[in-house]
């Protein structure tokens, strides 16, 4: 077991890729706090991971929230080890049509709620004194802008370079922070894409998926299980002296 003893917060884990992440650390050995907006689900895939995993009611725009999670988690575990920031809205809209209540809602979700759960979670583990790891999920749309899908591109971009700045800095306290860029991966979050691209390209439900998983080199889509690997190496001791990097987890969707 290689998280064995290690205490985990994982945002957005009561479904899809988190769930995958939360499931594999358990197995790991490692306990993790189940940390999600919708708590129902996250108390019930808690459930189905069992001892070893715990539901916390998390809203990473809400700083007050976010505070009582990393509280939550060190009045249960005595204090956290790993952060994985994998909570994250998507949207889809040509320029001309994207509206400002969307870019607010998708930047305070994925931006600001990767900066400031990354800060509590660092401001914890230096108190500690123990170091500690932080992996942030970006995405391949990170890696170059999409016509239909710019504000979402741009905030995965900033996750990127929010883990290279968090990354240099938080290295002297031993807190190593890297990212994980998926492609495209079946969850929750892609039959909603596959419904906007349905909506602006007109096409029937369930082709844009289709088609997308064809263009995988690796032949199919991503499934959430395919990017546990790299989740539990990057919190593992295997990983030390990697800092700041983002690796892409995509069947070679994207190479740099
Ligand atoms: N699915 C893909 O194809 C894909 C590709 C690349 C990157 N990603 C990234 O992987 C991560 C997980 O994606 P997924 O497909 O599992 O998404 P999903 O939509 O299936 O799950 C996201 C989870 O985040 C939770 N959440 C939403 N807003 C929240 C908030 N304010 N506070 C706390 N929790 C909140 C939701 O309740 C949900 O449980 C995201 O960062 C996403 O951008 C996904």
């Amino acid at each position: 077991m290689r998280l064995k003893g290690k205490s985990a917060l994982i945002t957005g884990s009561a479904r899809g890729i988190g769930k995958a992440f939360a499931e594999a650390y358990a197995r790991e050995g490692a306990t993790v706090a189940i940390a999600d907006i919708d708590l129902e689900a996250a108390r019930k895939t808690a459930a189905g991971i069992g001892d070893s995993a715990y539901a916390v009611a998390l809203d990473v725009t809400d700083q007050a929230s976010i505070d009582a999670a990393v509280k939550a988690v060190e009045d249960k575990t005595g204090g956290l080890d790993i952060l994985i920031n994998n909570a994250a809205l998507f949207d889809l809209a040509p320029i001309v049509e994207i509206s400002r209540t969307s870019y607010e809602k998708l930047f305070s979700v994925n931006v600001a709620g990767t900066l400031f759960m990354l800060q509590a979670a660092s401001r914890s583990m230096i108190a500690r004194g123990k170091g500690g790891r932080i992996i942030n999920i970006a995405s391949q749309a990170g890696r170059r802008g999409e016509p239909l899908v710019a504000v979402y591109c741009a905030t995965k971009a900033a996750v990127i370079s929010l883990t290279q700045s968090a990354g240099l800095d938080l290295i002297k306290h031993r807190i190593n922070v890297n990212g994980i860029a998926p492609g495209v991966v079946d969850s929750d979050m892609w039959d909603q894409v596959d419904a906007l691209f349905a909506r602006y390209e007109n096409r029937p439900k369930g082709e844009k998926k289709r088609l997308v998983g064809e263009g995988v080199p690796y032949g199919r889509m991503g499934r959430p299980e395919d990017l546990a690997g790299m989740a539990v190496f990057l919190a593992s001791d295997e990983a030390e002296y990697i800092v700041a990097q983002t690796y892409n987890v995509d069947g070679g969707q994207w190479m740099s």
